[in-house]
This record gives structure tokens, sequence and C-alpha cells, in this order.
């Protein structure tokens, strides 16, 4: 079996806005470029599908991370790199969704991006933390509702230091240096 036949999950976690969906796509894209098959569940898609109908609560959040670390699992069985990019914010969810996929033997890296909320609420790219700091939006992670950081992530990308190049190339470095893909990747 050649390499590019092994899935794998790829995690990512991190507040709104912080990057996860930006860094997914070129990473998905030199993964496919290296051979692998490659699908993003990504946050804001999967609940328009997957997850329509869940909220916010932290009950309604760990059934969507649920759902989606499936559908990783059931990808990365069959040979995919499943990349998620939701939130995420419950480090027990994430956890348990890592443990259900390593147990069945796929790889599974989980990639924090960290940026202040300082730095997201002044990007404000959606409008959401103007609407959460004004109480608008309620229970808005890392305004409202708490976000916890992974205490070992495998890697971190700071996007407020880091540029999506050196992020993706730490993300490839890691992959690499955990034997998920080969080094020439
Ligand atoms: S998660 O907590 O369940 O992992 P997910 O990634 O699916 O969250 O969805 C987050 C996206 O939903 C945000 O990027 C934002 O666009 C939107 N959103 C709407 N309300 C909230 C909220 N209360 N907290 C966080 N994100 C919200």
């Amino acid at each position: 079996m050649h390499m590019s036949d092994k899935g794998f999950v790829l995690w990512f976690t991190g507040l709104s806005g912080s990057g996860k969906s930006t860094l997914s796509v070129p990473v998905a894209e030199r993964l496919r470029k290296a051979g692998y098959r490659v699908e993003i569940l990504d946050g804001d898609e999967v609940r328009t599908n997957l997850s329509k109908g869940l909220g916010f609560s932290k009950e309604d959040r760990d059934t969507n991370i649920r759902r989606i670390g499936f559908v990783a699992e059931l990808l990365a069985k069959n040979g995919v790199v499943a990349i998620t990019a939701a939130i995420s914010p419950y480090r027990d969810v994430r956890e348990e969704v890592r443990g259900k996929v390593t147990r069945h033997g796929a790889g599974f890296c989980e990639v924090y991006v960290s940026c202040p909320i300082g730095v997201l609420a002044e990007r404000d790219v959606k409008g959401l933390y103007k609407k959460a700091l004004a109480g608008e939006v309620k229970n808005f992670t890392g305004v409202s509702d708490p976000y916890e950081a992974p205490l070992t992530p495998d890697v971190t990308v700071a996007s407020d230091h880091d540029t999506v190049e050196q992020g993706i190339e730490r993300i490839i470095g890691t992959l690499a240096r955990m034997r998920l893909v080969p080094e020439t990747t």
C-alpha cells in the first residue's frame, strides 16, 4: 500500500475567525498534490447540513463535534485525509474523538490555531465579535462562552504572527515528523 492511501484526521481547533478554514484549504491542496484524497469538514458548512438545527450550548456543540469526529473517522478508515475546521472549544470532546480515531488505527493530528481575542475582535470578518461584545449574540466563544485551548497540541499556528505559508509549512512538517506523510510532501 502506498503511503498516500493511508488516511488520517487533521483536526483544527481555534476561535471563530482564527484562520482554521483559511489554513485548511491550502493544506488540503498540498496533500492532494502529493497524491492524497482529502475531504474538508468545515464548521460553517457542517452546521448548514449535517448539524442543521444545532445551537451553541455545550450539549449542541458536543453533538456537532461528535458528528464531525464520526464522519472524519469513517473517511480516515477508508484512506481519506479528513480535515476538520470547527471551533471545537471543549477539551474533553476533542480528546474523546482523538481516542476513537486512534483506537481504530488511524492517525490524528491536532492543530491549534491561536490568536488573541483582541485581534479577532479587531478583524471581525463576520461582524460577530461586535455583536457578541454588545450582548446581541449570546454564548459566543471567547467572549461569553468558554474556549479550552489544547494543552498539548501536535502543532500550533499563531495566526497573528505566522503567515499562511508559515502555517502550512509547520503543519506539513508536523505531519512528516509524525510519519503521517513522507518527508518530501
Ligand atoms: S463549534 O463550537 O460547534 O465547534 P462551529 O465551528 O461549528 O462551532 O461553528 C462556529 C461558527 O458559528 C463561528 O465561526 C460563527 O460564524 C458561528 N457562530 C454563531 N454563533 C456562535 C456562537 N455563539 N459561538 C461561536 N460561534 C458562533
